[in-house]
């Protein structure tokens, strides 16, 4: 039989569909990046440790250690001169929240929530008289409507000011010079994430590696629809010959 033109674009083009749905194929996901081992690192000013001793802070410390604000705070800790200060809620006073506040965070929210109770400097209880308002907190921007964080003090009565919550500084848990841990029976909630202004939670991102096997297994489908695609033409045009 003679190799006619028609003929040997048909070889062409299947020779292409060939080469396209084998490239596709070595379109594997890539394999999951193992999980780097997280060091629980020993400090003397260990924020979760210090707080389990003192009871009644569960679900602070649990959403230190989901944030992963804890392990942070234990490196800060261990490189700064500055210290830290916290005002740890208890759970009581998570648990005067409005019902399902803390479930309808993202969890950028939750890391800004956390870090908000959480200043950069050593502040004992008798220096809160100077510190300039609103105070800068971990959670980053304290202009109006952000993070800002007042505190107001008469005599030895430390309260701290967020816009929508007014409390006082309940009580030392522990200080060492470095690091101070107060205890407030309010949770402090900055204006960001609970003002009537701020938009409702964004819907939680996934987490980053979920993502990932999302978006190749997407390339993947497509990748396939173009070879199903490519197979009709092939056929189409073979059947036109
Ligand atoms: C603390 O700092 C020292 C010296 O910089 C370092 O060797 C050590 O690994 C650090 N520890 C933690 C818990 O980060
Ligand atoms: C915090 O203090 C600043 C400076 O005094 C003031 O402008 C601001 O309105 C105060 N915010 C709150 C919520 O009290
Ligand atoms: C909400 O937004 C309005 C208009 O932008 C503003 O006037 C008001 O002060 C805001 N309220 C709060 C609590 O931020």
């Amino acid at each position: 039989m003679a190799i006619t033109k028609q003929n040997l674009s048909l070889l062409f083009t299947l020779f292409f569909f060939h080469l396209h749905c084998s490239t596709t194929s070595a379109l594997a996901p890539e394999p999951a990046p193992a999980p780097e081992p997280t060091p629980t690192p020993p400090g003397p000013s260990d924020v979760t440790k210090i707080l389990g001793k003192a009871r009644q802070y569960t679900i602070f410390i649990r959403l230190l250690k989901s944030t992963k604000v804890s392990d942070r705070l234990l490196g800060e800790l261990n490189d700064t001169v500055d210290g830290k200060s916290i005002f740890a809620p208890t759970d009581k006073a998570f648990s005067s929240l409005k019902s399902g506040a803390l479930h309808s965070l993202n969890d950028e929210q939750r890391v800004e929530l956390v870090l908000y109770h959480v200043v950069p400097i050593y502040v004992p209880l008798s220096q809160f008289l100077t510190v300039s308002n609103p105070m800068r907190t971990e959670a980053g921007d304290s202009g109006d409507g952000k993070f800002p964080l007042n505190v107001s003090t008469v005599g030895k009565t430390v309260t701290l000011i967020t816009g929508l919550t007014k409390t006082n500084v309940a009580g030392t848990i522990y200080t060492d010079g470095q690091l101070a841990v107060y205890r407030v029976d309010q949770v402090l909630q900055p204006l960001q994430i609970f003002g009537s202004n701020s938009s409702a939670p964004a819907p939680a991102p996934a987490p980053g590696k979920s993502l990932k096997a999302a978006e190749n297994s997407k390339a993947l489908s497509i990748d396939m629809h173009n070879c199903v695609l490519f197979a009709v033409s092939v056929i189409t045009f073979a059947l036109s010959v």
